[in-house]
């Protein structure tokens, strides 16, 4: 059949150590961020905590045996800071690198590649009382430290590897002065400027974690930085609005600031103008840190912005959406397939990267899942959000992008930041008060689709 993806295509799950593992005082883990975050009344929705969540910790195994069961060869999680540095920077959990070492076993016992984030999120709160974690550029080194330490740990069974997690959100997110629901450690920084540092500072910490990396791993390994750039997309096809929607790339979300200096070496002009007094400040040196090689791009995507030529000083114009434009269960999910095609046309084309290899490592959706009196979740709006994802990487690929896999977020509900567990985005719906796990018609959908190399 002419509709399969290539032979080698990777088909995945993704998850994040503070959304499912719980067990976060257990075997010498530390507090991060998000502990303190979300034992402070009003910030969590409904008080909600990670305290417990999936309880993951301690459910692994089963955990690795429905991924079995769903079909995926490879694992896309991340690696708690907190609990191999307990303090940030100094002293070394072993029992915190044990867990890690038996998760990755049992996953390659079922024949499943794991692929290792270093971080997604949860600061130790020690660098946040030290030095005001993300504000510092002390913590790049600190980053880099721990990188090194549990690389060479694990870096006999673990060869994909992650730096970052989406850097706009535990920077923008948690220090800009009115972004709602903020994100840890929540504390708002006075100028823009300030922001632009705080993610200055993690693009230096995803430079140094590179070289930590290739010096640490005693095999050949692959090194990427997950990003979740914002996509602009023509809202007409056609050679006007394309143009429109590649000049407004480098000033929609953080793009120009973030993936621009990570994959170019520079941030772009045209933001730093527009940024001013506000452009964060760079050292000497910087750039080149920051703009390490790559074995390849981890795009996360949900959504996108529809862009169209407008007669301006810039020659587009972002356009807003309809009230009644189809969304999903997040006030930001609106449903965008095409935000696939054109995320990866744009580093192609406007990043000129042509032959960056990508990873789809995050995209799904929240939605309103209720369990049926028969203890089902049917849950077609799922499938019918995946499924015009699929069909757009199957564009990509078929054009000759290099996309060359796919995970899914997530592989099981969980705690969803500010939001808690009020949002479900997982494959498995997860019966909280008993741990239960239920594949939802969507686990059924997507190892379908596995089982086919094909969108079905
Ligand atoms: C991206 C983040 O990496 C993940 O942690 C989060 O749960 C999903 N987006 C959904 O919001």
């Amino acid at each position: 059949m002419n509709d399969q993806f290539p032979e080698n295509f990777i088909w995945g799950a993704a998850t994040a150590s503070y959304q499912i593992e719980g067990a976060t005082r257990k075997d010498g883990r530390l507090p991060s961020v998000w502990d303190t975050f979300s034992a402070t009344p009003g910030r969590v929705l409904n008080g909600d905590t990670g305290e417990v969540a999936c309880d993951h910790y301690h459910r692994y195994e089963s955990d690795i045996k429905l991924m079995a069961k769903l079909g995926v060869k490879h694992y896309r999680f991340s690696i708690a800071w907190p609990r191999i540095v307990p303090n940030g920077r100094g002293e070394i959990n072993q029992a915190g690198i044990d867990f890690y070492q038996r998760l990755v076993d049992c996953l390659l016992e079922h024949k499943i590649t794991p692929h290792a984030t270093l971080f997604h999120w949860d600061s130790p709160q020690a660098l946040e009382d030290l030095y005001g974690s993300w504000r510092s550029r002390e913590i790049a080194q600190d980053f880099a430290d721990y990188v090194y330490t549990i690389v060479s740990r694990l870096g006999d069974r673990i060869t994909h590897w992650i730096t970052i997690n989406e850097i706009p959100c535990f920077t923008h997110l948690s220090y800009a002065v009115n972004s709602d629901p903020p994100h840890a450690p929540g504390t708002r920084v006075s100028r823009i400027k300030d922001i632009w540092q705080t993610s200055h500072h993690a693009l230096l910490a995803h430079g140094l974690g590179v070289q930590a990396i290739r010096a640490a791993s005693p095999v050949s390994c692959s090194v990427a930085l997950v990003d979740n750039w914002a996509v602009t997309v023509p809202i007409i096809e056609s050679s006007e609005h394309i143009l429109a929607a590649k000049n407004a790339f480098p000033l929609c979300g953080q793009n120009g600031g973030i993936l621009f200096p990570a994959l170019t070496g520079n941030y772009s002009p045209i933001l730093l103008e527009l940024l001013g007094e506000n452009a964060p400040d760079i050292q000497p040196g910087d750039l080149e840190i920051i703009h390490q090689p790559l074995d390849f791009l981890g795009f996360n995507v949900y959504s996108a912005t529809y862009v169209r030529a407008a007669n301006n000083k810039l020659g587009f114009e972002f356009l807003g959406l309809p009230k009644g434009y189809p969304r999903m269960n997040m006030p930001w999910l609106n449903i965008v397939p095409e935000s696939i095609y054109w995320g990866i046309r744009h580093i192609s084309e406007t990043l000129n990267q042509p032959n960056l290899p990508i990873l789809i490592t995050e995209n799904g959706c929240a939605a309103q899942d209720e369990l049926n009196q028969q203890g089902e979740v049917i849950d077609s709006d799922r499938i019918f959000y995946l499924r015009q994802h699929f069909n757009s990487a199957y564009r990509a690929v078929s054009e000759g992008y290099p996309l060359k896999g796919y995970f899914v977020w997530s592989l099981m509900d969980n705690f969803e930041w500010a939001w808690g567990y009020d949002r479900r985005f997982g494959l498995v719906y997860i019966d909280y008060p008993t741990q239960r796990r239920i594949p939802k018609m969507s686990f059924n959908w997507y190892a379908e689709c596995i089982r086919q190399n094909r969108v079905v």
